[in-house]
């Protein structure tokens, strides 16, 4: 069937976890249900299930990661996989190895996922569409573009926290321009069928047309807050901005940064968010990050349970949908290694 979403095999088994986009709520749900069964395992003294024995489980991050790629591994161990974290700085693709012919090498090691973070957006289903039929890739961050296992983290902790997403109010604060958690928790949070997704910035970090994605924009924080049950607030990511965005962090921390006084105009019982890594008095004040209404380490702390229940789901091929579903909704998926490494443009000419 052509224009299946690639994330299913023919037979509308979940296989790679790759996007939000485009998923059933059931689906979602089944994966926080089955994420509340392992965080039970994950409280035990022996921390350990047999599901995963004998799964090789790869780490292949291309950038930088703290919270990701170690919860991955935990999880993966967990569930009695074994692990390879593979360096990307001291592996061969310095000298000169394409992607595709490490990720063949892999394969012929006989390794049955593939946990990718790549700072080009589509890296993952890039490298999901080369793989052999047996192998599963789970996105763990790619580009501006999608960071499915947080977004999924993050539901799990509002679900813990506030029982029923229909009627809450939920805010997005900081830089959604190249936020791919925003991007995530927006499909997920809309998914599930929250009351309201606002998104918080200053115009130059709002994306155009967002509200296509079914969210309200605002750009004064206190108005934005107001009456809202769950702030989720965005580190400013500099890496990943061209050109001067902002007049100066001190500037944006008058702003946009969480303070106690701005979070006072919402709900009493608000939760505040925040995928990490946090910047103090940037987007947040310590006060708030440390304070009695912050849930950030226990976003941490579920990463695992979540991270379990998506390998097991994908690896068993235990999830499934009907095949009528869309396919991914990202504007290009990299067809060439040169497309993948900037080296060409969209129609395929060196740039
Ligand atoms: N939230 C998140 O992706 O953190 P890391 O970059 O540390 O993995």
């Amino acid at each position: 069937m052509k224009n299946y979403n690639i994330q299913f095999d023919k037979n509308g088994r979940l296989r790679h976890f790759l996007t939000i986009e485009g998923l059933k709520r059931q689906l979602l749900v089944d994966i926080l249900d089955t994420a509340e069964s392992f965080s039970g395992v994950t409280a035990q003294s022996i921390k350990k299930v047999p599901l995963l024995r004998g799964k090789t489980v790869v780490n292949l991050f291309f950038e930088p990661s703290t919270r990701t790629r170690t919860t991955f591994e935990l999880a993966a161990k967990r569930l009695s996989a074994d692990v390879l974290n593979i360096n990307v700085t001291a592996s061969a693709t310095t000298k000169g190895e394409t992607l595709l012919d490490t990720l063949h090498n892999l394969q012929a090691m006989h390794c049955d996922m593939f946990v990718v973070r790549h700072d080009r957006g589509g890296a993952a289903h890039f490298i999901a569409q080369h793989v052999a039929p047996h192998i599963s890739v789970i996105n763990a961050g790619d580009g501006r573009h999608a960071h499915p296992t947080q977004a999924m983290l993050d539901m799990f902790t509002i679900r813990r926290h506030k029982k029923e997403f229909a009627k809450l109010n939920v805010a997005i604060v900081g830089d959604i321009l190249h936020s791919r958690v925003a991007r995530s928790q927006i499909h997920a949070l809309t998914t599930l069928g929250v009351n309201e997704v606002r998104v918080i910035g200053p115009e130059t970090l709002i994306p155009c047309e967002v509200e296509t994605l079914g969210v309200h924009v605002y750009h004064d924080l206190r108005e934005g807050l107001r009456d809202v049950d769950v702030i989720i607030m965005l580190r400013l990511q500099h890496e990943r901005m061209k050109g001067a965005l902002l007049p100066s962090e001190h500037e944006y921390f008058r702003l946009y940064g969480l303070t106690e006084e701005k979070l006072a105009y919402a709900k009493p019982d608000v939760i505040v968010m925040h995928p990490g890594p946090i910047n103090r008095g940037v987007e947040i004040d310590s006060s708030v990050a440390d304070g009695p209404r912050s849930v950030i380490l226990e976003q941490v702390t579920h990463g695992i349970a979540v991270r379990m229940a998506i390998m097991s789901m994908v690896l068993s091929g235990s999830a499934s949908i009907p095949l009528s579903i869309r396919p991914p909704g990202m504007a290009e998926v990299p067809k060439t290694q040169e497309q993948l490494s900037g080296k060409a443009n969209s129609e395929g000419e060196i740039i």
